[in-house]
């Protein structure tokens, strides 16, 4: 059995909108189903939040000023794993709504039990594939920010494929993006930085706004919507530990 062939792991907690889900999904996706547990202790912070703070991926509608109680600009994270970064940053940015989007519950709900020990008020979270929530719930020309931060690499030829970044996610990305709004992607994997850098500089809705997007950083920073910052993510560290080089690609949706 290929190892990747998520519709045949039949071990792994379904994921919404995928095979074991609760519909018919045939699109090679950026993930593999993953097994993991979650404890008593985030699996009862899971079922006080949860419900207030997260949704599955579905083919609804999002009205995210009505989800969060509030109007503020809307940034999505792509893959937040854990959470850790999605933690820091929406604790750092209390004037933008954020919300994170992954496939693993043990990750989210990480995250979910942060979020009520620290009584974090602009995190909302949707459980499924980003690529869904990007094509069916997210309105054209909503989103300030879209965050992706260390996407599985997928490294062998016959995987790219389930690379997320391929030159339909970038002009489905900026699509949703308004005007002015920022792509920022940290990879910590040379192959596929070249890769990103190829389609991402070849998407004609985004221009570059740093050295490896061919901007100037220094001709944006100011303007640009959001910070070009961010904190070390849980797996950015143990890259760190391995001594692999990062690469930080920052992009802009064109305003005409
Ligand atoms: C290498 S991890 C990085 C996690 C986190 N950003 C960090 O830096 O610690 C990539 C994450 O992306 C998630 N992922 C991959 N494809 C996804 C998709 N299409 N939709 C949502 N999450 C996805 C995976 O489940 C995994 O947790």
């Amino acid at each position: 059995m290929d190892a990747v062939n998520d519709a045949a792991n039949h071990t792994a907690e379904p994921v919404p909108g995928q095979p074991g889900g609760n519909r018919l999904y045939p699109r090679v996706t950026s993930f593999r189903a993953r097994r993991g547990a979650v404890s008593p202790a985030r699996q009862d912070a899971w079922d006080r939040v949860w419900p207030r703070i997260g949704k599955d991926v579905s083919d609804e509608k999002l009205d995210a000023d009505a989800w969060f109680g509030r109007s503020a600009p809307l940034i999505i994270e792509i893959g937040c794993g854990t959470g850790t970064a999605t933690a820091a940053m929406a604790q750092a940015e209390p004037q933008f709504n954020l919300i994170g989007i992954e496939v693993y519950k043990p990750g989210l709900a990480q995250l979910v039990q942060r979020v009520e020990r620290e009584g974090i008020e602009n995190i909302r979270l949707l459980r499924g594939d980003a690529v869904d929530v990007l094509e069916n719930m997210i309105a054209p020309e909503s989103l300030t920010g879209v965050r992706v931060f260390f996407p599985d690499p997928w490294p062998k030829a016959r995987h790219h494929k389930r690379r997320l970044l391929q030159p339909e996610t970038f002009a489905l990305i900026a699509t949703r993006l308004i005007p002015g709004g920022v792509l920022h992607v940290a990879t910590d994997h040379a192959d596929y930085a070249e890769w990103i850098a190829l389609y991402g500089n070849a998407e004609p809705q985004l221009i570059g706004m740093n050295e490896p997007t061919g901007g100037d950083p220094e001709a944006y920073r100011t303007k640009a919507p959001i910070g070009f910052e961010r904190p070390i993510t849980k797996f950015e560290n143990k890259g760190l530990r391995a001594g692999s080089a990062i690469t930080e690609f920052i992009w802009g949706k064109i305003e005409s």
